[in-house]
């Protein structure tokens, strides 16, 4: 755990629970809109396991054949369906090799290839026509990401998949979390990523947007900031700069969804939005009194005027 610590803000239940699921030989789903740190913690949970893993994205053209793997067509002329020709898919490889299956978006996968797994998860393992059957080695685990507010839904995975899984929920972490995320992710730390993680979730409630944007954007935010200041010889931007402004533009706009029948633009509301942010000075804050020290991330923050 001290190694899944290193590299992940937070998390910590879901970590021990994925962990202890590894272990014990379970199927998982990490549930969770985008950006919440899923692959971020099933790397880190996986790499200090030690588990190998296949990647795999979820999406309408992963077929059968390209998730359990193929004969050579060109090859197939030549010899016939021998098994030497047969190309591993990533399924193939996980089961035979005893790794972690990964496989993003899992609701996204078109229902014959969901069979396919169901077959791997219920027998351990699948039988590939004119190659024969490929047993799960021992580490062989399914673990599937998936975005519970996806516009292609959640039901689309049958009860049989569903069944044979566990499920772990990930949701978006509070401010001080985001704060962390940022300034670990971009070395950055000061007024520059509050302000920036504090309009991200400034994104997610506002009333005409459907899906507001991850920590991705507060990250990207900050990135941009930092590269404008350098391009522009200015110092890092705060709220009210037209350089925090172009970069929150440019780092948002186009992560919202806005609800239907939305009158104003992405860029109309992350300007709007960057209007309701708390004051925030620049780098030459004086330092806080002595015992009343912020949190390590943090700049003091001056009082919220109305
Ligand atoms: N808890 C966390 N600890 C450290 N970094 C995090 C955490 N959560 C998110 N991040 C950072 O945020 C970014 C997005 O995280 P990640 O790719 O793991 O999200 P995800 O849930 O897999 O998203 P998606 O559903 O789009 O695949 C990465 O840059 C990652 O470093
Ligand atoms: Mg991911």
């Amino acid at each position: 755990m001290a190694r899944v610590d290193e590299r992940i803000v937070g998390l910590r239940r879901e970590a021990e629970v994925l962990t202890a699921s590894l272990a014990a030989g379970l199927h998982v789903v990490l549930e969770g809109p985008p950006g919440t740190g899923k692959s971020t913690l099933l790397r880190a949970v996986a790499d200090a396991a030690g588990f190998g893993m296949e990647f795999v994205e979820g999406n309408a053209e992963l077929t059968p054949a390209r998730l359990v793997g193929h004969h050579d067509p060109a090859l197939v002329l030549q010899t016939g369906y021998t098994p030497d020709i047969f190309v591993d898919g990533p399924l193939a490889t996980a089961m035979r090799e005893g790794r972690l299956l990964y496989i993003e978006e899992l609701n996204r996968v078109p229902e014959e290839t969901l069979n396919v797994l169901v077959g791997a998860l219920a027998e351990g393992e699948i039988h590939v026509p004119r190659l024969g059957r490929i047993p799960a080695g021992p580490g062989f685990r399914l673990i599937a990401a998936m975005n519970p507010f996806d516009a292609v839904g959640t039901a689309r995975v049958s009860q049989a998949i569903a069944d044979r899984m566990c499920r772990i929920a990930i949701s978006y972490q509070d401010a001080p979390g985001e704060r962390r995320i940022v300034t670990t992710v971009t070395g950055v730390d000061g007024a520059l990523p509050a302000s920036a993680v504090e309009l991200t979730r400034l994104t997610r409630e506002h009333a005409q947007v459907r899906m507001g944007s991850s920590v991705r954007g507060a990250i990207d935010l900050v990135r941009l900031g930092v590269g404008l200041a350098q391009l522009r010889g200015e110092p890092l931007p705060v709220p009210g700069d037209a350089s925090f402004a172009d970069a929150a533009v440019a780092s948002l706009s186009g992560r919202l969804r806005v609800e239907e029948g939305c009158e104003q633009t992405p860029e109309a509301i992350v300007l709007e939005l960057i209007g309701r942010l708390k004051p925030r000075a620049g780098e030459e804050v004086e330092p806080p009194p002595p015992g009343k020290a912020p949190g390590p991330a943090l700049r003091p923050e001056p009082p919220v005027t109305p």
